[in-house]
């Protein structure tokens, strides 16, 4: 029985083939570190890592690669904007929708004296917006947002927050995760202080590598989390105050740098218009299917727009980790059930604590997938 794969908002698989290709002839071939030697190894490793920022550059309409900061992930790249912005005494705003990797780090510094509110949102996931207007305080220092749901797909209007963030005077941050690569973003038309991405998602690289985009206002004001060796400035106990130093101690992940620089090369050969037209025509297609099978309710929007190819589905009267399990064992249909990572979300949603079992799509994910994945669930709902 072939496996489909439907867990693409936890992680992008297959990957395009160039990126193992890429990753191997850095291991086997070159294995130099940056910013350390001059030797001509070095130099070629330096090079694909200002490429690395160069698209990343293209991608989000940024300006400036040396603020296009290569983090250990997206998870990392939030701390790095959360830890560094709020200090005891600040606050925060944040959606109804947030993942963990933004709710973990506020609730730890909510316990040294940080204060946050979420914004309200509907059955949907959608943001209230009028009620994000009434949180604002003169001590909020920071707004952070999820663009999209990793449990409904359900997609923000981050510009609409980024103008009112901006008639604030506060910075706005958004988490990236489930619509980097999947749709055009452009850091300036947002309004954005900080981008967050990952590598491993739609933007088909591999993991534990992300980038942080920061403007430049923003990175002077945020204070480094991490420090540590940098291979500059080496003649100082200091962490340097440039960028994109100032944020990237440590040694990099070259080996997933050269990885994601081949992945981002061939996503912008195809062209991200490209992959937005490829996932509403598979969101269309599983949308739908769903309708015309009895026992599945979707949770979320029911619309292909706004959103994103992640569908939370729940079958009332069932246990939802069994139906998860069916289906990958005896349909090869590769979900996700549970919470998430998510639990806010899923309280916005009215599924917790029971959770969804999460269908997600992403480039290489055929209609066919989605015509047998369909049948699946239209079997299992009939017994
Ligand atoms: C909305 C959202 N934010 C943050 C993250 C954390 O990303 P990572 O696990 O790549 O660090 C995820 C991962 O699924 C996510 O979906």
């Amino acid at each position: 029985m072939p496996a489909i794969y439907l867990d693409q908002a936890a992680t992008s698989f297959p990957k395009p083939p160039c990126v193992a290709a890429a990753m191997a002839a850095y291991i086997t071939h070159v294995g130099a570190n940056v910013n350390r030697g001059v030797y001509g190894a070095a130099q070629q490793a330096e090079l694909v890592t200002l490429r690395l920022r160069r698209r990343l550059c293209e991608l989000f309409a940024f300006a400036d690669p040396t603020h296009a900061v290569l983090t250990p992930g997206n998870t990392w790249g939030l701390n790095l904007v959360l830890g560094g912005a709020l200090h005891p005494g600040d606050h925060c705003i944040v959606s109804g929708m947030e993942h963990n990797a933004v709710m973990r780090p506020l609730q730890r510094l909510a316990k040294q004296g940080v204060t946050f509110d979420r914004i309200p949102c509907d059955g949907e996931g959608f943001l209230d917006l009028s009620a994000l207007e009434t949180l604002f305080r003169p001590h909020t220092k920071l707004v952070v947002l999820a663009h999209a749901s990793n449990v409904s797909g359900t997609l923000q209007d981050a510009a609409a927050v980024g103008r009112i963030c901006a008639a604030h005077g506060v910075p706005f941050c958004l988490d990236a995760a489930q619509t980097a690569g999947h749709l055009p973003l452009s850091f300036q038309e947002l309004g954005l202080a900080a981008l967050s991405v990952p590598a491993h998602k739609g933007l088909m690289g591999p993991q534990g590598l992300g980038a942080l985009l920061l403007a430049p206002d923003f990175a002077r004001a945020l204070a480094p989390y991490v420090t540590g060796g940098t291979g500059s400035a080496s003649d100082s106990e200091d962490q340097p105050a440039y960028m994109p130093d100032k944020f990237e101690p440590g040694t990099q992940n070259l080996p997933g740098i050269y990885g994601w620089e081949a992945a981002l090369e061939y996503l912008q050969n195809l062209g991200v218009e490209a992959v937005r037209a490829h996932d509403l025509a598979i969101s269309r297609r599983f949308l739908a299917g769903l309708q015309t099978i009895p026992g599945v309710v979707l949770k979320g929007p029911t619309g292909p727009e706004p959103r994103v190819g992640v569908f939370s589905l729940d079958f009332p009267g069932r246990d939802n980790a069994e139906m998860a399990w069916r289906l990958e064992t005896e349909y090869g249909i590769l979900t996700r059930c549970g919470l998430h990572c998510a639990p806010a979300a899923h309280k916005t949603l009215g599924t917790f604590p029971r959770g969804t079992v999460r269908f997600s799509t992403g480039w290489f994910t055929t209609e066919a997938d989605i015509d047998a994945a369909l049948a699946a669930i239209r079997a299992l709902t009939a017994e």
